[in-house]
């Protein structure tokens, strides 16, 4: 017997920003390398066969004995797990605190001395396990980190994610500027170089087919780095340009237009550019591997260079409305008018107060709402579809992974999630109970399933995610049957 395993039942998955795909009755087949070989949809065994028995000739090996588990329709369903498109390793365990202030105070006063802890590395490897472990529990399987700025704290990072295998892109920040980083948390821009090139040697040294981790730029945002280490940055990309394959480099990530304060501060340190996006073409930042968190105050010429370069967007709305500059809210369905698709979710950690992709996702429909409201109807709000697509799919695009992961599709990795929305019970595999909103006699049938997808995107947590894939491989299981 390899490792190859099937399910069998309901998997609902994007396939495009408005439009969710549910495949019933369908049976997927994961080989022993944690890739899809198989989906059948509307698969019925036939001459009165079993689904285990009918699985060999299907794949041409009619002795294969692969195990089936069949889900609980419409009570249970399996979807694409989550990617975290910007979150802060560091910032896990100071998540809640400062809420209201403005960016650079936050930064200030609550960060920089918290994040200024991980020189500490027994720190750093407590504090790093529990976030990937929470990551993990729910459902988040690949996340763009960002670390603290030490070096040998954002190895750690990296070893982490390795060993509990959630699939990473790890940057060490860089923030070389005297003038607007305190001397404690701060580093010489030789430093900057130094540690970056060190993590990244790292990274292909543990992974070196990145399958799992990878390394990615990270500039703090403008303020905190000087021309000189802008331009080093710019240099380690083009140097790393086919690091993992022909035009897979190494992706670049910063805090791009998220308040008005920093776009201020930004705009009067660097005074030859009139908008961000100029800003960081000009040091080689901004392209079709750049991850731009917030893109919250985006002017008109930001927006039509995040188009015309493709760079990618994590959208953090747990951030941006609780701490930074009052109640923001990043654009999403002008940009997805626009035909800007390559958008994600992120939890942004300390900037926010959830590490929770499903409250990401219902921020994101709460300050869609707020912007159609202040746009007098102009921005139309999101749609479950569009949140769902941005938690999966989106994200996989934005890190430029959606060969991968981020759908169901043979020869991508059954990165997944097992949902049960049964209502509480208790039998001889233990008990199961959570908050999300009860059953109410939903059929089967496609609306039926449609009601119950609703029913745990809106209410669910990470109670309702039984099983966690990461290619394959099991990451979490409260459910007992394989
Ligand atoms: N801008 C620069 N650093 C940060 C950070 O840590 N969080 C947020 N939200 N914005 C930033
Ligand atoms: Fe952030």
């Amino acid at each position: 017997m390899d490792g190859s395993f099937a399910y069998y039942g309901t998997l609902i998955h994007s396939h495009s920003p408005s439009q969710i795909e549910i495949l019933d009755d369908t049976l997927v087949i994961v080989d022993d390398r944690g890739k899809i070989s198989h989906i059948s949809p509307q698969f019925q065994p036939r001459d009165g066969r079993s689904l285990e028995d009918s699985i060999g000739p299907l794949i041409d090996r009619p002795d294969a004995r692969i195990p089936v588990v069949r889900l609980q329709s419409p009570s249970q369903f399996l979807v694409p797990s989550f990617i975290d498109t910007h979150v802060h390793a560091p910032q896990f365990s100071m998540r809640g605190l400062g809420q209201g202030l403005h960016i650079l105070d936050w930064l200030d006063q609550i960060t920089f001395p918290h994040e200024a802890k991980f020189r500490d590395t027994d720190y750093a490897r407590q504090v790093y396990a529990r976030c990937v472990d929470m990551g993990l529990r729910q459902g988040v399987t690949t996340a763009c980190y960002f670390g603290s700025l030490h070096t040998p704290a954002t190895k750690i990072l990296v070893d982490v994610c390795l060993e509990k295998g959630q699939r990473a892109f790890v940057g060490k920040t860089c923030m070389d500027n005297p003038e607007t980083n305190p001397e404690y948390y701060r580093e010489d821009t030789a430093e900057v170089v130094a540690g970056t090139r060190e993590v990244i040697e790292h990274c292909r040294a543990v992974d070196g087919k990145g399958d799992i981790v990878r390394p990615i730029l990270t500039p703090r945002f403008a303020i905190s780095c000087t021309p000189e280490s802008l331009t080093e940055l710019g240099k380690l990309a083009r140097e790393h340009e086919h690091a993992y394959g022909v035009g897979q480099g190494i992706p670049n990530q910063t805090h791009f237009c998220e308040a008005q304060q920093e776009i201020d501060a930004t705009l009067k340190q660097y005074r030859n550019f009139s908008c961000e996006a100029d800003l960081y073409t000009h040091y080689g930042l901004f392209d079709h591997s750049s991850v731009l968190a917030h893109c919250t105050l985006l002017s008109e010429d930001d927006q039509a260079k995040i188009k015309q370069r493709n760079c990618g967007i994590a959208h953090c709305p747990a951030s941006n409305t609780t701490v930074g500059g009052g109640f923001m809210a990043a654009p999403i369905r002008k940009l997805l008018a626009d035909g800007v698709t390559k958008i994600g979710l992120g939890t942004d950690s300390g900037g926010g107060f959830s590490c929770s992709i499903m409250d990401a996702m219902r921020l994101a429909l709460i300050v869609g709402n707020a912007r159609e409201m202040l746009s007098a109807g102009k921005e139309e709000r999101l749609k479950l579809e569009e949140i769902f697509y941005m938690a999966t799919l989106g994200g996989a695009k934005v890190l430029r992974m959606e060969d991968r992961v981020g759908s169901f599709e043979v020869g991508k990795q059954f990165d997944a999630l097992l949902v049960d929305m049964s209502d509480p019970y208790h039998n001889a595999s233990g008990r199961f109970d959570a908050v999300h909103t009860m059953m109410d006699g939903e059929s089967q049938s496609a609306d039926g399933i449609r009601s119950v997808w609703e029913k745990w995107v809106m209410s669910g947590d990470d109670r309702n995610l039984r099983k966690v894939w990461v290619g394959g491989k099991v990451k979490k299981d409260t459910l007992g049957d394989r």
